[in-house]
C-alpha cells in the first residue's frame, strides 16, 4: 500500500513542479499531504457505515484522498469511487496511475455536473481560486446554482471552494458523509455569510476542525469541516 502512495507522490511532485506558483494559484492546484488525508479519513471510517461505500472526490488532483482512503479502510473494502480533475495535466497521469483500481476519474469541471447518482462518502480539498479567477459569467451561473439548490445567496466576493462546498450536496444520500478541507477566512468575513447559514442550517455539522500549528503548519489557516446531509 505504502509503495503505492510513494508512487502516487512522486507523480505529484512531479507534475506540480511543471507549473509555475501563478499558474497554480489560478486553478487552486494545492495538493494534501498523505498524512492529513489520513487523518480526515480515520474521521470519516469511525462515523460512515463501511459495507458499501460510493467514495466522491470533486476535485481529485493525483487522488491523495483516495490513497488514504485505502490505506485506513483497506483495499479489500467493497466500494465505487468517482473523481472529477478539470485540468489535463493532473487528469491524464491520475487517470494512469489509478487504471487498475476501482476509482472513475472524469476530466470535467465537477461545477457543471449532474449527479446521475448519489454517493456516500465524500472528501475534498476544493481549489481556493480567488473570486477575481472566476469569470463573470461563470460566477453569475453558479450564484444562480447555489440559490437553486439552496435557497441561499451567496456574494461574488465568494472563492471558488464556497461553490463546490454548497454545490456538492446534491450529489449525497441521505445520512452521507462529507468531509471539506478549506481556508478558515470565510469565518470572519461578509463573503462567509452564505457558507455559514449554509453550514448552520442546510446540513448537519457535526466538526471543525482546527490544526495545530506545530503539526501541520503549512495549513494553520484552514479547517477541516465534516458533515452529515439530511
Ligand atoms: C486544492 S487541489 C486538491 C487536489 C487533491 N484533492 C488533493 O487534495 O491533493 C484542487 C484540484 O482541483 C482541480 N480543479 C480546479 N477546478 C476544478 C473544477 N472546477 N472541477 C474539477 N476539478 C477542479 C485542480 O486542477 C486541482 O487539481
Amino acid at each position: 500500500m505504502m509503495k503505492l502512495e510513494t508512487d502516487r507522490k512522486i507523480i505529484q511532485d512531479s507534475l506540480d513542479a511543471q507549473k509555475t506558483q501563478a499558474e497554480r494559484n489560478v486553478l487552486g492546484q494545492f495538493s494534501t499531504p498523505f498524512p492529513l488525508a489520513v487523518d480526515i479519513m480515520k474521521y470519516a471510517k469511525e462515523n460512515t457505515v463501511t459495507d458499501s461505500i460510493s467514495f466522491l472526490e470533486p476535485a481529485i488532483g493525483t487522488g491523495v484522498f483516495y490513497s488514504a482512503f485505502l490505506h485506513v479502510f483497506g483495499e479489500n473494502v467493497s466500494h465505487t469511487a468517482l473523481g472529477f480533475e478539470i485540468d489535463p495535466h493532473y487528469y491524464n497521469p491520475t487517470k494512469e496511475f489509478w487504471k487498475n483500481s476501482a476509482l472513475e476519474i472524469k476530466n470535467a469541471d465537477f461545477l457543471e455536473q449532474q449527479p446521475e447518482k448519489k454517493y456516500s462518502l465524500l472528501v475534498a480539498n476544493p481549489p481556493y481560486s480567488r473570486h477575481h479567477h472566476i469569470k463573470s459569467d461563470k460566477k453569475k451561473y453558479l450564484q444562480e446554482m447555489v440559490f437553486l439548490h439552496t435557497g441561499i445567496r451567496i456574494s461574488g466576493l465568494a472563492g471558488l471552494y464556497c461553490y463546490f462546498l454548497m454545490l456538492s450536496t446534491r450529489w449525497l444520500k441521505e445520512n452521507a458523509l462529507s468531509c471539506w478541507l478549506i481556508p478558515s477566512e470565510f469565518m470572519d468575513v461578509n463573503f462567509g455569510k452564505a457558507l455559514k447559514e449554509y453550514l448552520l442550517n442546510n446540513v448537519d455539522l457535526i466538526q471543525i476542525h482546527s490544526f495545530s500549528p506545530r503539526r501541520f503548519a503549512i495549513f494553520r489557516c484552514f479547517n477541516y469541516f465534516i458533515y452529515r446531509c439530511f
